[in-house]
C-alpha cells in the first residue's frame, strides 16, 4: 500500500489549525500525527465574554498562512510529499469556515492536489481512532463541546448515525454561561472544573432534565436520548440572583461542583443507555467537554462496572484541531470521496 500523507485544516471557530498526519499502514491504528500546530484566540475572544464571529474570521486570515506553514516545517514535509488536503466544511461560523476552505481549495489547486471536505464532527469521532486506533465496533460515541452534545452510533469505520442531540445549548456553552453569570471569565469549561473539585457537589438543589418524546423539530429521532441544558442554566441564574452579593468563594465552588455533577451525569446516563441499547461494544467521548475531569473519571468507572472498554481522546485532540480533521480526512479519500473546487463552507452542514 502507498502510504498517503494528508494536510489537514480546521478553522470552524476560534482556533485556526494545521496538521500533518500520514498513514501508518497497520488496519488497528491507523494513522500517526507528524504536526499539529494551533493557534487558539482564546485571549482576544476572552475580553467580551464568548466568541465574536467577526473578529475570529480576520484572525484566521492572519494566522492561516503561517499556521499552515509551521504544520509542515514541524511535519518535515514539502508540499510534494502530500497526497491530499483536508478542510472542515462545517458545521460552524460560516466567516471563519470560509477562511479554511479558500485556504485549502487555493493550496489544492496549486499543489495539484485532490480537496476532501469533513465534517467536524467526524473529525471529534476520528479523535479517538488516531488517539487508541480502531474501536471495537458497533461503538456509541458522545460528541460535547461548545457548540454540540450528540450521541453517534458508529456501526462501520465511517459510518455516523445521529442518534440524539441537545434540545437548546450544548454542554460546552452552559459551562460558559453559567461560568460568565458567576463572572469567571471565558471558556468557563476548565474554571468551573477546576472551582468544583474544592465545592459540594449535593450543596445546591439543580434540575436534571429528562426527555421523553421525540422533538418536533426531529421527529426522525425517538427523543428520549436527547438533551437539554438550558433549564439547568436558568436554575443556576436563580439562584445566584437569589444570593446576589453574599456568595462566598466556596458558594461558588458549591455552585459550580452541583451544576457539573448533574451535566456530568445526564451525559454518562444517555450515554450508557444508548450503548445498551444499540449493543455497543465500545463508548467514546470527544469535544472539548472531553477534557472535563469528572467526565473523564467516571466515564471509566461506569465502563469498568459494564465491562464496556471506554475512550477518551488526549487533551491536546479534545479541543479543536487539524489533525483530527487529517483523520476524518484520511478516511474520507480512502472511500474515494473527494470534492471539487466548488466545495464551499456549509454553517449547518449535517453528518450523514
Ligand atoms: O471542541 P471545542 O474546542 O470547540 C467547539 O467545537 O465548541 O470545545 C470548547 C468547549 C468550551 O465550551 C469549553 O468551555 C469546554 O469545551 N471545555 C470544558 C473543559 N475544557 C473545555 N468543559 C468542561 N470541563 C472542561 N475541563
Ligand atoms: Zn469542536
Amino acid at each position: 500500500m502507498v502510504i498517503v500523507r494528508i494536510l489537514g485544516i480546521e478553522t470552524s471557530c476560534d482556533e485556526t489549525s494545521a496538521a500533518v498526519v500520514e498513514e501508518t499502514g497497520d488496519a488497528a491504528r491507523p494513522w500517526s500525527i507528524r504536526s499539529n500546530v494551533i493557534a487558539s484566540q482564546i485571549p482576544i475572544h476572552r475580553e467580551w465574554g464568548g466568541v465574536v464571529p467577526e473578529l475570529a474570521s480576520r484572525q484566521h486570515i492572519r494566522d492561516i498562512c503561517g499556521v499552515v506553514a509551521r504544520a509542515l516545517d514541524e511535519g518535515e514535509t514539502e508540499w510534494g510529499d502530500l497526497g491530499t488536503v483536508a478542510v472542515t466544511q462545517g458545521p460552524g461560523l460560516v466567516g471563519s469556515l470560509l477562511v479554511g476552505v479558500s485556504f485549502a481549495k487555493a493550496a489544492a489547486a496549486a499543489a495539484k492536489l485532490p480537496l476532501v471536505g469533513v465534517h467536524h464532527l467526524a473529525g471529534h469521532i476520528e479523535s479517538l481512532v488516531l488517539q487508541n486506533g480502531e474501536l471495537p465496533l458497533p461503538s456509541v460515541v458522545l460528541v460535547v463541546s461548545g457548540g454540540h452534545t450528540s450521541l453517534y452510533l458508529v456501526e462501520r469505520p465511517g459510518s455516523y448515525q445521529l442518534l440524539s442531540r441537545t434540545r437548546d445549548d450544548a454542554a460546552g456553552e452552559a459551562y460558559d454561561k453559567v461560568a460568565k453569570l458567576l463572572g469567571l471569565g471565558y471558556p468557563g469549561g476548565p474554571v468551573l472544573d477546576r472551582l468544583a473539585k474544592a465545592g459540594n457537589d449535593r450543596a445546591v438543589a439543580l434540575p436534571t432534565t429528562r426527555l421523553t418524546h421525540a422533538d418536533r423539530n426531529a421527529p426522525e429521532l425517538r427523543g428520549d436520548l436527547d438533551f437539554s441544558f438550558s433549564g439547568l442554566k436558568t436554575a443556576v441564574l436563580r439562584h445566584v440572583r437569589a444570593h446576589e452579593g453574599s456568595l462566598s468563594d466556596s458558594d461558588i465552588a458549591d455552585i459550580a461542583a452541583s451544576f457539573q455533577r448533574v451535566v456530568v451525569t445526564a451525559l454518562i446516563e444517555r450515554l450508557f443507555v444508548a450503548a445498551r441499547r444499540y449493543g455497543a461494544r465500545s463508548v467514546g467521548i470527544a469535544g472539548g467537554v472531553s477534557a472535563n475531569s469528572r467526565l473523564r473519571v467516571e466515564l471509566q468507572e461506569r465502563g469498568e462496572r459494564r465491562e464496556l472498554p471506554t475512550f477518551l481522546p488526549s487533551l491536546q485532540l479534545s479541543t479543536d484541531n487539524a489533525a483530527m480533521i487529517a483523520a476524518a480526512g484520511l478516511r474520507k479519500f480512502r472511500a474515494g470521496m473527494t470534492a471539487g473546487f466548488d466545495l464551499n463552507a456549509d454553517a449547518a452542514l449535517t453528518l450523514a
